[in-house]
């Protein structure tokens, strides 16, 4: 009899089982899924866990402040909030292809952990938030050639390197099972149906050089779409939405004088594993209130499209 609060014992169980009385580090991300991890290694052996928020800068607008106070301040769970926004800039820095972008990002990621990792002095466990796709996309497709579909950089490098074991209590699960665990152990709904997020972030949803200028850009205009969908009521319908800038400047009219400013795509997609996807069949006029609403408030953009790709052929992102 399979439950999620049988799941959730065997998984404490088995935790307990594999790390004894060792250290456990885990990488927090804000998501759902090392989110879940943390607080299910927490219930399972208390202070050997020590979680490592590696800061790189790539997230939207207030994310970093709501892991550090949600994860500090009501869990209790030692933290490290190691702010390396600096370093993932330069190192990106006129990086233009996606797998280089991922490849600099995971690079750096593992190097900033480890970092971390030796200052509050080492431990013989990793904890990651793996689930059942990441373990599968990873691999190869079967009958063509074997090739990695995109390097997710939570997957492999580490552990080696570190000489660590790795503790992945969610690589059975898909997302929304992970979202029945995260219930299942309380955490705030919130978090809990939150919609995934790549590890390197906006990252890939910049087409082109990473600038401060850029990420400020998109996240202002990420953060009034998502308030919208929000308000809409239709945030827990879709499995992801977000905005992308576009490397476009188009021509534009503002009161009496013409505009060159930057284009911006939104996307929202429905899924239940991330693996295949339909774009969501938003209401025009929600559409149309959004793009006046980003047009409005955020400088520097003056054309808003839709992204109407399903999955296959696109992929969810954009890179
Ligand atoms: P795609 O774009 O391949 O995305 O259809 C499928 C799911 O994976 C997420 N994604 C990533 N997650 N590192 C991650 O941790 C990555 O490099 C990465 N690329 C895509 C994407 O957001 C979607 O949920």
């Amino acid at each position: 009899d399979w439950t999620m609060a049988a799941f959730r014992e065997r998984a404490i169980a088995a935790v307990r089982a594999q790390v004894g009385s060792g250290k456990v580090i885990c990488g927090l991300s804000g998501g759902v899924d090392s989110s879940v991890v943390a607080v299910l290694l927490h219930e399972a052996i208390g202070d050997q866990l020590q979680c490592v928020f590696v800061d790189h800068g790539l997230l939207r607008l207030g994310e970093a402040e709501q892991v550090v106070t949600l994860f500090r301040d009501h869990y209790n769970i030692p933290l490290v909030h190691a702010d390396a926004s600096e370093q993932f800039l330069t190192a990106l820095a006129g990086v233009t292809d996606p797998e280089k972008k991922r490849k600099t990002i995971g690079a750096l990621f593992i190097d900033v952990f480890e970092k971390e990792a030796k200052k509050i002095g080492g431990a013989a466990f990793l904890a990651q938030g793996t689930l059942y796709p990441d373990v599968i996309e990873s691999v190869s497709f079967t009958g063509g050639p074997s090739v990695t579909i995109k390097s997710h950089h939570n997957v492999g490098g580490l552990p080696e390197r570190m000489h660590m074991k790795l503790v992945e209590p969610l690589r059975e699960l898909f997302k929304d099972e992970v979202r029945v665990l995260g219930r299942e152990l309380g955490l705030p709904p919130d978090l809990v149906n939150r919609h995934p997020f790549p590890g390197p972030g906006l990252a890939i949803r910049i087409p082109g050089d990473i600038t401060r200028e850029k990420l400020d850009l998109l996240r202002k205009v990420d953060a009034v779409y998502l308030d919208e969908i929000r308000k809409a009521g239709l945030y827990d319908e879709i499995w992801q939405a977000f905005a992308v800038l576009l490397p476009v400047r188009t021509v534009g009219v503002m009161g009496d004088g013409r505009t060159y400013d930057q284009a911006c795509a939104l996307r929202a997609v429905t899924s239940t594993d991330g693996m295949t996807a339909d774009y969501y069949p938003f209401p025009h006029d929600f559409l149309g209130r959004v793009a006046a609403r980003i047009i409005n408030e955020v400088r520097g953009i003056n054309r808003v499209t839709y992204d109407i790709t399903s999955k296959p052929p696109g992929t969810i992102e954009w890179e």
